[in-house]
């Protein structure tokens, strides 16, 4: 993928807001409409998007902020894939990408991929239909749906398997400790699972306080397969537009915003009346935190896996990378999270 895709990419997994435009941003803009990227095939997309001022600023800050992190020569498109891939030849084994989307990280031609979500892809394009950020004529197949079964039996014939990537997934994930069991399961005993995960400090999670270790052990005991209440009604109410660069940078003071406490009861009554699954983020993490929650899950003997690569969130990036690997020793997984801590900011 060429840089210009990753930036707009990076818009699109975040869908940061911005309060002001400059000429400058609109020169940035200028640069990241490159010949080689797949969204500059679809012009009209990005005309479209022109149409809403609100994204557009959204698109160009991203563009300008990854500008900036790759300003010494570097590839952030290749960086970002190489560090979910590190390790990996996917070319020569067998894996499973989790809600894929419109980016999958693994494409069919790559190897021999299947792609689950929660959910059937018509499903998930009517749902994308007017969001600015999402190409719905990107959104791949999804092979597997995960949600009222397990991973297993969703699956069944085609694991085990030897990756399972994850890219922006793991933090709508209803129960983290049961997601996390059921990947393990379906992995061989060498097989890696490969996250990226935004880190509050840069998002619109920026507001929200940090998943604690009771937290997930709540999701974990009520068993749930769809986000609780709790995780729906935080997420509403505390979701806010945050400008990544300045998060960076000079800081920021987002403000939560108002009016939208009816659709947040709305949403968290009909999941408790109907079941029904509402997306939000249930787990909220910086790239230090999710080390210390890890190593707490593995303190309880909850966690199969140990961490045996980290790569901390950039400067002027909103996300960071785990690679993980199956383990049953609790010390050894708790061990191996806390001795990659400090290291991010
Ligand atoms: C923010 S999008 C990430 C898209 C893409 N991987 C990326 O990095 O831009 C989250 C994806 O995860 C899927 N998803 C959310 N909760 C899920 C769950 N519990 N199980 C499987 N997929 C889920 C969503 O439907 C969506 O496809």
């Amino acid at each position: 993928m060429a840089r210009g895709s990753i930036w707009l990419a990076a818009a699109v997994r975040e869908g940061i807001r911005l309060v002001a435009g400059t000429s400058k941003e609109r020169r940035v803009l200028a640069a990241c409409v490159d010949p080689r990227t797949r969204f500059d095939q679809t012009a009209e997309w990005l005309v479209a998007c022109f149409g809403s001022e609100k994204w557009f600023r959204s698109y160009v800050r991203c563009a300008e902020s990854a500008w900036r992190a790759t300003a010494g020569g570097g590839d952030l498109a290749l960086d970002r894939r190489q560090k979910i891939l590190a390790g990996l030849d996917v070319s020569r084994c067998r894996g499973v990408e989790i809600g894929p989307l419109h980016a999958p990280i693994v494409s069919k031609r790559d190897g021999n991929v299947l792609y689950v979500d929660y959910t059937d892809a018509d499903t998930l394009r009517r749902k994308y239909a007017n969001n600015p950020i999402v190409d719905v004529s990107q959104i791949v197949d999804v092979d597997a749906y995960w949600g009222a079964q397990s991973l297993g039996e969703c699956l069944a014939q085609h694991a085990p398997v030897d990756y399972v990537i994850a890219s922006h997934v793991l933090e709508h994930v209803p129960d983290l400790i049961t997601w996390l069991k059921e990947i393990r399961a379906i992995l061989s005993p060498r097989g890696r699972l490969k996250l990226a995960l935004p880190d509050r400090r840069y998002t619109f999670d920026y507001l929200r306080r940090e998943s604690q270790l009771v937290d997930v052990l709540n999701a974990y005991l009520l068993k749930a397969r769809a986000p609780l209440p709790i995780a729906i009604l935080d997420y509403i109410l505390n979701t806010t537009a945050v400008d990544n660069v300045k998060a960076w940078t000079e800081g920021v003071s987002p403000q939560r915003e108002a009016g939208r406490f009816e659709s947040a009861l709305s949403a968290a009554r009909d999941a408790i009346k109907t079941g029904s699954y509402h997306d939000a983020h249930c787990w909220v993490f910086t790239c230090d935190s999710f080390k210390t929650l890890m190593a707490d899950i593995a303190d309880v003997g909850l966690l199969p896996f140990a961490c045996d690569q980290y790569y901390d969130t950039e400067l002027y990036q909103i996300e960071f990378f785990v690679s993980l690997r199956p383990c049953d020793d609790p010390k050894e997984a708790a061990a191996s999270f806390r001795s990659f801590l400090g290291a991010g900011r």
